[in-house]
């Protein structure tokens, strides 16, 4: 039998707020909302996985990024040294992206609704993997042929902490910590607001492991 301190650290739901924050005019971090989909999404997250599995691409400015990549559905988005785009094909098998995942799917599609963008239809889904020391350089999610779909971004592993900026690369940014089970939405006025993810910390999830992985959809094409 668990004691009673570990039995209050064993449930994800007590150590995170809860409920709907919002963080920007058309913005919001929905709190613990894909806990009740994990069941679903893992097993579904694996096969995608197996198929295209993580790789650490490099920048067009050679750099390679920390953190490690994948994607499903008809598009998927890649980075090499010629340049950021979208590709219906993954550059390492020259195969289709694995298929979207209806759970991942229908999951983007409510909690889009739930922050108030309605028919949300993502055509492509990133995969990142962040292993403890990996983070995300402050960038715009702006290779997508149209702005009009939000970004739906979901969390799981590790805690991290987003950084939420404004229309320039300078303006200040809000330091947002992201749970196991959070998702943030972003879109309408604020679809192209600078963010990254600040270097993860070391630690060991009860559910994810040594890592975190967070899934963004997105309408691309
Ligand atoms: C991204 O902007 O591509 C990822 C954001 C995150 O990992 O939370
Ligand atoms: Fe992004």
């Amino acid at each position: 039998m668990p004691g009673p301190t570990e039995d209050l650290f064993a449930d994800d739901a007590l150590q995170q707020p809860s409920g709907r924050e919002q963080i920007g005019d058309e913005s919001y971090v929905l709190r613990g909302y894909a806990l009740p989909w994990i069941d679903r999404l893992l097993p579904e997250l694996r096969r995608v996985l197996a198929q295209s599995p993580f790789r650490r691409m490099v920048t067009p400015g050679g750099f390679t990024m920390s953190a490690a990549l994948s994607s499903c559905g008809a598009l998927g988005w890649t980075t090499d040294t010629s340049g950021y785009r979208y590709s219906p094909l993954d550059p390492r098998s020259q195969q289709p992206w694995p298929r979207m995942p209806q759970a991942l799917r229908q999951l983007a599609a409510e909690a889009a609704a739930d922050a108030g963008f309605a028919d949300f239809a993502p055509d492509a889904c990133l995969i990142n993997r962040y292993v403890p020391g990996a983070k995300m350089s402050l960038h715009q999610d702006k290779n997508e042929r149209h702005f009009g779909a939000p970004v739906v971004s979901v969390s799981l592993g590790l805690p991290a902490i987003f950084l939420f900026g404004g229309h320039e690369r300078s303006d200040k940014t809000q330091k947002v910590s992201l749970f196991h089970g959070d998702v943030v939405v972003w879109g309408g006025v604020d679809r192209l607001r600078f963010h990254g993810v600040m270097p993860i910390k070391e630690g060991v999830h009860g559910v994810m492991g040594p890592q975190r992985i967070n899934l963004t959809f997105r309408t691309a094409g």
